[in-house]
């Protein structure tokens, strides 16, 4: 099972992919968790995509394309990906299709976890990530239940960054939605209701 995670920052995208690898073993690639551990290790592409990621904006195409290629190509990635956060625009979407393409692999769902953005904007200002393993929870969690880690609050979990990554997700993102209907494969889920509930009717709409 091959999967695009579609949603607004905050919809629990990151939350629901992990339920997903607990029960079919998917690999989750998290564009944003793969630049936060490039900034971390202070690598080049970390260092050039830190700014943008403080001011709540897109990294560069290219970066983030070259990303997401070597990680779709390793040994693990084989049976089966979750993609969370790529693709953020229709130049992403159009790569995706044809790196997969060339590996004569195909997305079977581009599933759009909706939740409208009151309720983004008070769950991002109270999540806490984890600082090791990327676990998120509801402010109030100090360390990570997964790994015993360090929960931190994330730079762009603050209001002023909240909005400005609100405002580029309606731009640059919310098209995909369309692009996905396009090809037949969008699937939606109503994303403001408890996590578990969520998950049941995710799980019902990619093994139908
Ligand atoms: P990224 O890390 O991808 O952030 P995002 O898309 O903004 O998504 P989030 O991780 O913030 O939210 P989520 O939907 O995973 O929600 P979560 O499950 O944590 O990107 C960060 C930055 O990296 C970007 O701004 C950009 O600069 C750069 N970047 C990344 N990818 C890029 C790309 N492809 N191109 C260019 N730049 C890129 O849930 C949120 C909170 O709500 C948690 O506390 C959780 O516990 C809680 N929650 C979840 N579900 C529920 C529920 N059903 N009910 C109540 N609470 C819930």
């Amino acid at each position: 099972m091959n999967i695009v995670l579609l949603g607004a920052p905050g919809a629990g995208k990151g939350t629901q992919a992990q339920k997903l690898v607990e029960e079919f073993g998917l690999v989750h690639i998290s564009t944003g968790d793969l630049l936060r551990a490039a900034v971390k290790a202070q690598s080049k592409l970390g260092i050039e995509a830190k700014s943008y990621m403080d001011a709540g904006k897109l990294v560069p195409d290219q970066l983030v394309i070259n990303l997401v290629k070597e990680r779709l190509q390793a040994d693990d990635a084989q049976a089966g990906f979750i993609l969370d956060g790529f693709p953020r625009n229709t130049a992403q979407a159009v790569t995706l299709d044809s790196e997969l393409a060339s590996m004569e692999r195909n997305l079977d769902a581009a599933l759009l976890v909706d939740v409208k953005p009151d309720v983004i904007v008070k769950r991002l200002s109270s999540r806490r990530t984890c600082r090791s393993c990327g676990y998120t929870a509801p402010a109030g969690v100090d360390v990570c239940p997964r790994c015993g880690g360090e929960m931190y609050q994330r730079d762009d979990d603050k209001p002023e960054t909240i909005q400005k990554r609100l405002d580029v997700y309606q731009t640059q993102t919310a098209p995909l939605v369309e692009y996905y209907r396009g090809h037949s494969i969008l699937k939606e889920v109503d994303g403001d209701r408890p996590v578990d509930e969520v998950y049941a009717d995710v799980k019902a709409l990619l093994t139908a």
